[in-house]
């Protein structure tokens, strides 16, 4: 029996604004999404303020020194109570000045004492789960979501040995790149190797062998791994100390964020922010101790900004235009048994996760 092959997703899934408005509540607001890192956060009443499946929040740490997430809508009369970036001893509405703890709850408010059996131990922000996954803060607006470690599994634990100073890194240098195609365009295009020799000639003869990257799914996670070229060829000194120096990994975390890692135990990021249906917006991270001026890490941002990224706008963007043509016809994707760089299981895997986030649970 000849198995059925398997095609590509229809092209009114990167292009129906009306899957765009499905998906804010069947994958936005239903997976873990990157806010922010916690060295935003350092101090006592620090908060940060962001957008994210429709919805404002903020970030904000407690005086026990855990950061909690909250809507960012007072509970008097829904006005909003932060914005940006900043400090603060107590939450402050700019309304009516009703005033709540770090931990959520209601402080104060003029006059409430007035009212009889008004209890303010009954009003509290509204919190959204978070969690620290390597110095990271990840909200996920479902609260009954299940943990990250067991949507990746094992991926907190391997990447604790391979960023072991993970808890000393801040951000360098944020490299903001818009592209005008659906978020799952370009989550797909990073997330398989077929294209990488004929499109990414850096990346393919200065980074990684191709013949030996490979994809595999580790829950909803892809871990790429592969060997790097010949190590004396580098542009730069891997030997950071480190076990893991002299290899290159990435984990992504379903749906919009990658952690990738260069030899010597190079930190660096790729987060997506779907905007619409045709616009995406991707942060590539690069991570040095202390955020300090570090030569390796802005010399590869340089490089990957100029090389691959540049070289993936290129082909995303295109594929965008050509989901739009009435001459498309969604083509099998090339699955090879033995996987390895020239198979698209890992495309597979990601359009599943889509079909099922749109179409609901298989
Ligand atoms: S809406 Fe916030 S104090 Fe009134
Ligand atoms: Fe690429």
């Amino acid at each position: 029996m000849t198995k059925a092959v398997t095609h590509s997703l229809d092209a009114r899934y990167y292009t129906d604004p009306e899957v765009f408005k499905i998906e804010q509540d069947g994958v936005l607001a239903r997976t873990w999404q990157f806010a922010g890192h916690s060295s935003l956060l350092a101090n006592t009443g620090d908060y940060f303020a962001f957008e994210m499946a429709g919805e404002n929040l903020f970030c904000i740490k407690g005086r026990d020194d855990v950061i909690r997430t909250f809507y960012n809508v007072c509970q008097h009369r829904a006005h909003q109570l932060v914005q940006g970036q900043g400090t603060t001893r107590v939450v402050v509405c700019p309304y009516h000045s009703w005033t709540y703890e770090l931990t959520g709850g209601l402080r104060a408010g003029p006059n409430i004492n007035a009212v009889e059996g008004f209890d303010k131990s009954k009003i509290c922000l509204t919190e959204v789960r978070t969690e620290i996954f390597l110095g990271f803060i990840f909200v996920n607006l479902d609260k009954d979501a299940k943990p990250m470690d067991d949507w990746f599994p094992n991926a907190r634990k391997e990447l604790e040995e391979w960023v072991p100073h993970f808890k000393t890194l801040k951000p360098l240098e944020i490299v903001e790149v818009p592209e005008n195609c659906n978020w799952k365009v370009s989550v797909e295009n990073y997330s398989e190797c077929y294209h990488c020799s004929l499109n990414h000639p850096t990346f393919a003869t200065g980074v990684v062998k191709p013949e030996t990257y490979d994809i595999q799914p580790q829950g909803h996670c892809l871990r790429h791994t592969t060997e790097c070229q010949s190590l004396d060829d580098m542009t730069y000194d891997i030997h950071s100390g480190f076990d893991h120096f002299d290899q290159y990994s990435s984990w992504f975390l379903w749906p919009m964020f990658s952690f990738q890692v260069y030899p010597g135990n190079v930190l660096n990021t790729y987060h997506w922010r779907a905007i619409d249906a045709d616009h995406v917006i991707l942060y590539r991270g690069w991570y040095s101790v202390d955020g300090a001026e570090d030569g390796v890490a802005r010399q590869l941002a340089i490089q990957d900004r100029e090389t691959t990224v540049e070289e993936d706008i290129h082909l995303v963007e295109s594929v965008q235009r050509g989901l739009k043509s009435r001459g498309y016809v969604p083509g099998p994707l090339v699955i090879d048994p033995k996987s390895g760089v020239n198979s698209e299981h890992s495309v597979m895997h990601l359009q599943k996760w889509m079909r099922e986030a749109v179409d609901g649970e298989p």
